[in-house]
């Protein structure tokens, strides 16, 4: 590990900030199922309490003269500012940076590796984000072999602010942001009462083609806190066969249900949580490109995959949950989405607090 680490704050600890002894700093954070359910509510106990008390002198120095590298493929709102937002509340620096601004050695062009790289913005920042999808990819899972390869050599904490399988900080905050609704309101969430509440995971209509990284973590991290599942999505848009593995694992060892169904229609009764998102096929990428005009294509045949008002009556009451951008009059209605059971600017919110909580952990002084 690089850098350099206070000794644990004691008068921190006695006050109860942080229970127990966990410790959590130097580590990586690529995808949830790295880190065990006890390390996650951990993470998101203090997410909490940082939300309760969000400018406290307890936080706005935890990362002082500190660096985190923001390096981003694609675009992004929620993430980017969400991060830089984060470090400065904790004292730090959040600095930008995009391929264009470099020469990375890639299939096409000559430059410089990922352990060059990761080498040297190690031993300037604390901690290092990447997120790498979509059409910054050759292949399915190229993305997220770019973060491993990442934290193989940088000597910081690598977080992950989506690739192409993973999304977990977005996982942290889709829980946190249930275990609101469900428990004692904002910045007061009870993940006890997610056991055994029924999330609807639905693909939806539309034509933006999207990544598997927030459907694939919302899957692990509601099956690490034992809620049952159904997903539904039309034919022949499976999800990555592990990570749909690891969720009945997950489920099967929580004594929770997992199913999958194939009609937009039938999944909404008892439904606690629906989450709707468009995401592509398996045949997305081929001969090295991802084909969006034909996924586009694809994704029209299948119109009807919306979350109405209609359907969420026939829930048990459910709140509508979703990672945002959203695709209205596609993916959900403007009545949904915009309606008095939609927590999407709660779960947007609570990116910001998860990702203070993570950095803190992962690279802070405390
Ligand atoms: N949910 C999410 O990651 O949003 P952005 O793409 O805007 O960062």
């Amino acid at each position: 590990m690089g850098g350099s680490r206070h000794a644990p704050c004691t008068d921190r600890l006695a006050e109860g900030i942080i229970r127990g002894s966990m410790d959590l700093y130097g580590r990586d954070f690529i995808c949830t199922q790295d880190w065990t359910v006890d390390e996650l509510l951990y993470t998101l106990e203090l997410a909490a309490r940082m939300k309760r008390e969000r400018f406290s002198s307890r936080w706005t120095s935890i990362l002082e003269h500190k660096t985190f590298i923001m390096f981003f493929y694609n675009p992004s709102v929620r993430t980017r500012i969400s991060f830089e937002a984060a470090a400065t509340e904790l004292g730090g620096h959040a600095q930008f940076m995009t391929p264009s601004a470099g020469r990375f050695k890639t299939e096409q062009q000559a430059g410089e590796t990922i352990e060059d790289a990761a080498t040297v913005m190690a031993r300037y920042a604390a901690g290092l984000g990447i997120r790498i999808l979509e059409d910054k990819v050759p292949y399915y899972g190229a993305g997220h072999q770019v973060l491993r390869e990442y934290a193989r050599w940088a000597d910081v904490p690598v977080l992950n602010m989506a690739d192409d399988r993973f999304h977990p900080c977005q996982a942290l905050a889709d829980a946190m942001g249930w275990a609101e609704w469900f428990g004692d309101g904002p910045g007061r969430p009870n993940y006890g009462v997610l056991r055994g509440r029924r999330l609807l995971l639905s693909w939806g209509s539309g034509s933006l083609a999207r990544s598997w990284c927030s459907v694939q973590a919302a899957l692990l991290i509601a099956s690490r806190l034992a809620m049952s599942i159904t997903m539904a999505h039309p034919q022949g848009y499976d999800l990555d066969p592990e990570v749909v593995g690891w969720t009945k694992r997950n489920c099967k060892e929580n004594h929770a249900d997992f199913d999958i169904v194939h009609d937009p229609d039938s999944g909404y009764d008892g439904a606690h949580v629906v989450y709707s998102r468009n995401w592509m096929t398996p045949e997305a990428y081929q001969d090295g490109e991802l084909q969006k005009q034909t996924e586009i294509e694809r994704a029209m045949a299948h119109a009807g995959w919306t979350t109405t008002a209609e359907r969420m009556a026939r829930t048990d009451h459910a709140i509508f949950s979703h990672p945002m951008p959203v695709d209205r009059g596609n993916e959900v209605t403007d009545e949904v989405a915009s309606g008095p059971r939609s927590a999407i600017y709660d779960i947007a919110e609570n990116r910001l607090h998860v990702q203070k909580a993570v950095m803190a952990l992962t690279m802070g002084n405390w």
